[in-house]
């Protein structure tokens, strides 16, 4: 029996993406697996089920009928508790979890006895790159950011020569030069502005560096484990404020993307230098999702502070939901390699780092730990 893969539409508000899109079924079916899609799963993100259908998935009229005898569910967002009830115990499901926040939903993977992975615990390593949902999903945040503070800015972003006058360049700074940072540089660059960047790693320099952006350094390297930061001690939050309140003050918009894995964003703009901003000046959180980097940040809203306005957008990648889903499909594309045996039928020995690191339920069993934890105190 061929492994039957089943692609479901988002229910999430605001969620336009789609976890796989027809460029990968041609592949899949040819792996030898078999590819439902719920009717209009694709929609928002501008694939038509016609296209599906032309590409070789079973295009089914709903929910119900696409889970049917699904023995793999892959989903942009963890399922809800309705979803996961149409679910038999075993199916294997594949999404974006963000189990910390959603522990109701996790215990009814749980309790369904379903077989969860959550893309968003991938080990960061050289051959999980191209499963890499937040890496793929960073680079259209950071590029949407760009354009929204391009778009909300009163100025001109390159500089002109014009009959009617030279218009000086503006100048963008970016908070965190991590995925999501590095292409909010590169966009912003591209547009003309004249781009700093900080990052408390200092192997990000480089490729600020790289990318015509200047640099801001401070004499720390708060470089952690996994390519990711560590938390700065009380001594080093000083002189990074320090420093950045003069950044800040002179900038016309700020992109801030800094964030250290299970913990609250850092905190780097405080309101006393919001109030030192030129009226006009443009902030955009893109740490609004978890705590934020502004100390002002409402997320999913836009505030005015004396002239500056304050944006904290959730799910960006959502915005750009064509090229994000098509990203997100070839990361699935490849994590689904992991699962499905060469022989045929899905695998279930989950001995591989990959898949060890990023089970998050089995047996009626939540296997990572900390989400374990967290179940267990009841928060
Ligand atoms: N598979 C892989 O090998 C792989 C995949 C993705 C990323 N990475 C590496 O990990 C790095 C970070 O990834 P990410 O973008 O997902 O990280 P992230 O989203 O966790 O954080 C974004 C950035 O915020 C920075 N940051 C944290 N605290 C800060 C502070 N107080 N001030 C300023 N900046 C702060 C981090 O250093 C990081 O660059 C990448 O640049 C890359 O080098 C490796």
């Amino acid at each position: 029996m061929p492994v039957r893969v089943s692609v479901l539409k988002e229910v999430a508000p605001g969620e336009a993406r789609v976890a796989l899109t027809p460029e990968v079924v041609p592949r899949m079916v040819k792996a030898g697996l078999e590819v439902t899609v719920q009717s209009g799963a694709g929609e928002a993100s501008r694939y038509p089920d016609a296209a599906y259908a032309l590409a070789g998935a079973k295009v089914e009229p709903d929910r119900a009928t696409a889970l049917a005898g699904a023995d793999v569910l892959v989903k942009i967002q963890i399922p809800t508790i309705e979803e996961s009830a149409g679910l038999r115990p075993g199916t294997v499901v594949v999404a974006i979890m963000n189990a910390n926040r959603n522990l109701d939903k996790v215990a009814k993977l749980r309790d369904q006895k379903v077989t969860s992975f959550a893309l968003e615990l991938l080990p960061r390593i050289t051959r999980a790159q191209s499963m890499d949902v937040l890496s793929s999903q960073a680079t259209v945040a950071g590029y949407r950011a760009a354009l929204i503070g391009a778009d909300l800015c009163p100025k001109f972003l390159p500089m002109l020569t014009t009959a009617a006058g030279t218009v000086r360049p503006a100048r963008v700074l970016i908070l965190g030069a991590g995925v999501a940072g590095l292409m909010a540089i590169a966009t912003s660059k591209r547009l003309g502005a004249i781009v700093e960047a900080y990052d408390v790693r200092r192997a990000a320099g480089e490729q600020v560096r790289s990318l015509g952006a200047r640099f801001l350094e401070l004499q720390i390297n708060a470089e952690g484990t996994g390519g990711y930061a560590r938390e700065l001690t009380e001594d080093e939050k000083k002189q990074e404020a320090e420093m950045l309140a003069k950044a800040v003050a002179e900038a016309d918009i700020v992109i801030t993307t800094a964030n250290i894995p299970g913990r609250r964003a850092p905190l780097l703009v405080r309101k006393e230098m919001v109030a030192r901003m030129r009226p006009g000046a443009v902030i955009i959180d893109l740490a609004a999702e978890s705590g934020g980097n502004v100390e002002l940040t409402q997320p999913g809203t836009e505030i005015e502070v004396s002239g500056v306005r304050i944006v904290g957008p959730l799910n960006l990648p959502s915005q750009l939901p064509f090229h994000a889903s098509q990203m997100f499909a070839k990361n699935v594309e490849a994590f689904l390699k992991l699962l499905v045996a060469p022989t045929g039928g899905l695998v279930t020995d989950y001995t591989d780092e990959i898949l060890a690191a990023s089970l998050l339920t089995r047996n009626g069993e939540v296997v990572h730990a900390p989400t374990r934890d967290a179940l267990a105190a009841g928060k």
